[in-house]
């Protein structure tokens, strides 16, 4: 049986690719190793969201030029945005490179490998949002459902609506048949996935589509991924307080405090109009956990402009960030911007916003000290085989100890339930205990 390995890079979104990508190469009688060595055929699904993303793909591909000197049977496949983006220019950057597949392509991964005529799977795919593809999932309690595709806010430092494309939507009726046919597997929790999922339109709205999947019975949790603060209506606000499946949490990139930056930067808000929708989240969903996503140095940010950020992370206490330094990418906006912030000030203003809000979710966490909280158990922890891991309805990853006579761990993965939290830490809370029986 042939084997193929692959390496994935970025976002959810390519790490959901790459299941469908396994699952495809599965179907065709292949089986999947960890390990580049044993493997007939190497995949790199690719992200060029930063250059960092793709100096370190760069870096694993150079690598495997000496495995295929070794065994010039192997074959290499890059896939995914850097894929897109560079097309056949890949072969000549790398000619140990077999197959180059773009981001709308993945289905076409089984015909390439298995003919000789074409290389490069590259165009427009205009049937992406309705094509159903095998998946291997790593987890059987947790799925992640596409809902969307691409992204239309051309953000003036973002690749994404060049290497995605333009916005599709599935439609709702494909998505709940996908997610019942999950839950009937033995999916707890399904996270939506899509570039901007509050702006999903096709039978209905976000919200509309939110309320048909709570009332799927048999899934306990669901979540999604990403919203845009434009589209955040108060429809969606209402519709995650009351569906009781939806899970208090939000991730809601703020990008940066000024509304000079974020005018800038195309994002469609000002501080003001994000922080109005802070409160209003807050006021309907007391125990929501918002995250967010930052960028350091982008082009024009002055010392006033990076304190307005600061500021914000102040004032709106996230739960977590993740935060970048801009990095420029090209054929955008903002690489053809002026004043582009030297590197040692970018570097310096991203530790002070990651410093800061280290010490804000440290103290965001320790609310949650003496509280009895829902845990939907992953499996052992991966620092202390003693532990057993979960996550909370907001996101936070939970470390705790429930074990019989025999020391072996009660809960099954993929169970539910409740932790009393005895110590907060920076990333993870630990725990105590079940309050309650497992479901
Ligand atoms: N430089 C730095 N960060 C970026 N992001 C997207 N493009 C860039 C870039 N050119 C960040 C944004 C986005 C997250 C997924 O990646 O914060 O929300
Ligand atoms: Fe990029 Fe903006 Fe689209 Fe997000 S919304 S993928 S940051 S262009």
């Amino acid at each position: 049986m042939k084997k193929f390995s692959i390496t994935t890079f970025g976002c959810q979104m390519n790490v959901h690719d790459s299941e469908k990508i396994a699952g495809l190469l599965c179907k065709q009688g292949m089986s999947q190793t960890e390990d580049k060595k044993d493997a007939d055929l190497i995949v790199f699904n690719t992200c060029s969201i930063r250059q960092k993303a793709e100096q370190k793909f760069l870096s694993e591909l150079g690598k495997t030029k000496s495995l295929k000197r070794g065994m010039p049977t192997l074959k290499i496949a890059v896939t995914g945005c850097i894929a897109q983006q560079m097309g056949e220019k890949l072969f000549k950057k790398a000619p140990y490179v077999d197959y180059v597949l773009g981001t709308q392509n993945i289905h076409l991964i089984s015909d390439l490998i298995k003919g000789n005529t074409c290389k490069s799977a590259l165009n427009d795919n205009p049937f992406i949002s309705e094509q159903k593809l095998p998946t291997l999932r790593k987890e059987k309690f947790r799925a992640w459902v596409s809902i969307m595709y691409g992204c239309n806010n051309f953000c003036s430092y973002c690749v994404v609506p060049y290497t995605r494309g333009r916005e599709t939507c599935r439609s709702t009726e494909n998505i709940l048949k996908e997610i019942k046919e999950l839950v009937g597997e033995g999916v707890k929790e399904v996270t939506l996935l899509g570039q901007n999922v509050n702006s999903y339109s096709s039978d209905t709205d976000f919200p509309g589509l939110l309320e048909k999947i709570n009332a799927i019975p048999g899934l306990e949790r669901l979540r999604f991924v990403t919203s845009h603060p434009k589209d955040l209506s108060d429809k969606l606000i209402t519709s995650m307080e009351s569906l009781d499946k939806v899970c208090e949490h939000i991730h809601l990139p703020l990008q940066s405090g000024s509304t000079r930056i974020l005018s800038l930067m195309n994002r469609g808000y000002s501080y003001e109009e994000y922080k109005i929708k802070v409160d209003k989240l807050r006021q309907a969903i007391p125990d929501i956990a918002i995250t967010s996503d930052i960028i350091a140095g982008f082009p024009h940010e002055t010392d006033k402009d990076h304190e307005d950020t600061i500021n914000a992370l102040r004032e709106i206490e996230f739960d977590g960030i993740f935060a970048f330094k801009f990095s420029l990418r090209p054929g955008t906006k903002a690489s053809l911007m002026e004043r582009h912030i030297p590197e040692h000030i970018k570097a310096e203003r991203l530790s002070e916003i990651l410093k800061l809000q280290d010490e804000i979710t440290l103290m965001k966490n320790k609310e949650l000290e003496g509280r009895a909280v829902d845990v939907l158990i992953e499996g052992i922890s991966k620092t202390n085989p003693a532990l057993q891991t979960g996550r909370t309805r907001g996101n936070k990853i939970v470390n705790f100890s429930v074990i019989d006579k025999e020391r072996k761990f009660l809960l099954k993965e993929g169970s539910l339930t409740q932790v009393k939290i005895i110590r907060a830490r920076r990333h993870s809370l630990e725990g105590d205990g079940v309050l309650k029986g497992s479901t």
